[in-house]
């Protein structure tokens, strides 16, 4: 692990290979108290579309709840790619072939501009482009794989099979995709940021959005002391705050990564993934100039898995395959997958018109984090954009079993939770290991309770202020992660991560 010194902040206690990159500090800017458009959320997907609004003239503040980059941009693996989480032959068989294809053009129109943002701005981000494979190791996943190959070259992607999977993972039948890609992320979004802030663009960090109100003509945002107005906002947080058709059409997940040095210099030259459930996936990056292995898997609904089992989990899987050196860095991340496998990105229609959101990116971030930039762009500019319908927010397409799955499963953590604690007394917190945390009883009331590393216990109420679940101490991020909607909170009670916007109250013990 790395030892501490200066990195950029993100919603997790754990260090990702970005984050040695420190943002400039953007709390600078001109702000007056009347935009066109306010931004929420200054990772890929506000930054993209700030930039991109800004380019076409508007006048744009980005408001920043932590730091550029603080959210699941600082902690992506980085993959940039034109086949995705929801596959082609899913997409087909839930929406159609048609559109099947066009989110295999929209894929590679993210592609492209993120090609022509680099370019026109300079951006030195580390961006590669590379051939991408995908593996089956059994019979039914090479009956997937093969109906992968079929549906993806219907939708315009160039794939073909392969001979090797470039890993040393014995495998059934591999795909190559080609012109595949990576990035620093973080390095990404500091060139946005910097073009942004040079075309005029407005920014605060540590601004976080308590409420917003319609008004006749715009919208009034609620940030810490000060209000601002705007004629259009956009959410670019993921979910969107409070509670909203979005907190049930989206499961939050983690996924776990690890930085890898190795002995024998066996580094994967392209993209790699397996097709077990959940997915490995593979790539090198040269951090700090050394060569990283970053493997990552063992995703889980947020709050309801052992973070500490999935990194261990993971590191086997890692030495069953690689000449370990080291683990270098060990991180994870949140995403939310949609109840139909397709983002949701554009105008809230319930909104009147004036809000967007862009979230159920699946772990897909980059890519869609791009698209959305420019769909939301195009919609507030009032231009009709290609992806529009496909992607709106306000599509019904229920795919059986998947909501509720959903609600089964914020049901099954509430159980778990509530079963496991709910005889636990006060007095046994001094078997509390340092670091640890745990939701216990004391006099009928359920409380957080944390013990820090120097022994000191505090407690918290640990009903989540979005919609009342009971939150589940995470050991590996030293947080409280709500098992419903993803919410999570730091040790202090502090909103992390949305839906929530109230922190959690603490207790005086
Ligand atoms: Fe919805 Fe906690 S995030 S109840």
């Amino acid at each position: 692990m790395k030892n501490s010194r200066e990195i950029n902040p993100r919603d997790s206690n754990s260090e990702s290979p970005w984050q040695s990159v420190v943002s400039p500090d953007a709390a600078f800017a001109q702000v007056t108290d009347a935009f066109d458009v306010i931004i929420v959320g200054a990772g890929i997907t506000g930054l993209t579309t700030g930039l991109l609004l800004q380019k076409a003239g508007k006048k744009c503040l980005i408001l920043e709840a932590g730091k550029v980059g603080f959210g699941t941009t600082g902690g992506t693996s980085a993959h940039l790619n034109t086949f995705f989480d929801a596959t082609y032959p899913e997409i087909e068989h839930d929406f159609s072939v048609q559109a099947a294809r066009q989110v295999a053009d929209s894929g590679k129109d993210a592609m492209g501009i993120i090609t022509a943002l680099v370019k026109e701005y300079g951006i030195d981000c580390d961006l590669e482009y590379k051939d991408a494979y995908l593996f089956s190791e059994n019979e039914t996943e090479t009956d997937q794989l093969l109906e992968i190959l079929e549906a993806s070259r219907r939708a315009g992607i160039d794939v073909s099979e392969a001979n090797h999977n470039d890993l040393p993972v014995p495998f059934e039948r591999s795909l190559r995709f080609t012109q595949q890609g990576q990035f620093q992320p973080l390095k990404y979004i500091n060139g946005l940021l910097a073009a942004f802030r040079q075309l005029g663009g407005a920014i605060l960090e540590n601004s976080f959005v308590t409420e917003h109100k319609e008004l006749d003509n715009g919208m009034e945002v609620l940030a810490g002391e000060r209000t601002f107005r705007a004629a259009h906002l956009v959410y670019a947080t993921h979910i969107p705050p409070g509670i909203t058709a979005f907190s049930f059409r989206c499961a939050p997940y983690r996924s776990y990564v690890l930085g890898l040095r190795l002995k024998d210099g066996n580094y994967p030259t392209g993209l790699a993934y397996d097709m077990q459930e959940p997915y490995h996936y593979f790539r090198t990056h040269v951090v700090e100039g050394e060569q990283i292995l970053i493997l990552g898997g063992e995703d889980h609904k947020t709050g309801h898995d052992d973070p500490e089992q999935a990194f261990a989990n993971l590191e086997k899987y890692a030495r069953e395959y690689y000449q370990v050196e080291s683990v270098v860095y060990r991180w994870s991340s949140q995403y939310y997958i949609p109840v139909d496998g397709l983002p949701y990105i554009g105008r809230l229609a319930a909104s009147g018109g004036n809000i967007y959101i862009a979230t159920g990116f699946n772990g897909n971030g980059m890519m869609y984090g791009t698209l959305s930039g420019k769909i939301l762009t195009d919609q507030i500019l009032g231009i009709e954009n290609l992806y529009g319908n496909l992607y709106t927010p306000s599509r019904l397409k229920p795919v059986a079993g998947f909501s509720e799955f959903v609600k089964e499963n914020a049901d099954v953590a509430w159980r778990f939770v509530a079963d496991r604690f709910g005889a636990e007394e006060l007095d046994k917190l001094s078997e509390l290991q340092k670091g640890e945390g745990k939701v216990a009883e004391f006099k009928g009331e359920k409380l957080a309770v944390y013990k820090d590393q120097q022994g000191k216990v505090t407690a918290l109420h640990p009903v989540c202020s979005h919609a009342g679940c009971i939150v589940n101490f995470n050991a590996a991020e030293q947080s409280w992660d709500c098992p419903c909607h993803g919410g999570r909170f730091d040790i202090s009670g502090k909103v992390m991560c949305g839906p929530p916007r109230n922190d959690l109250s603490q207790i005086d013990l």
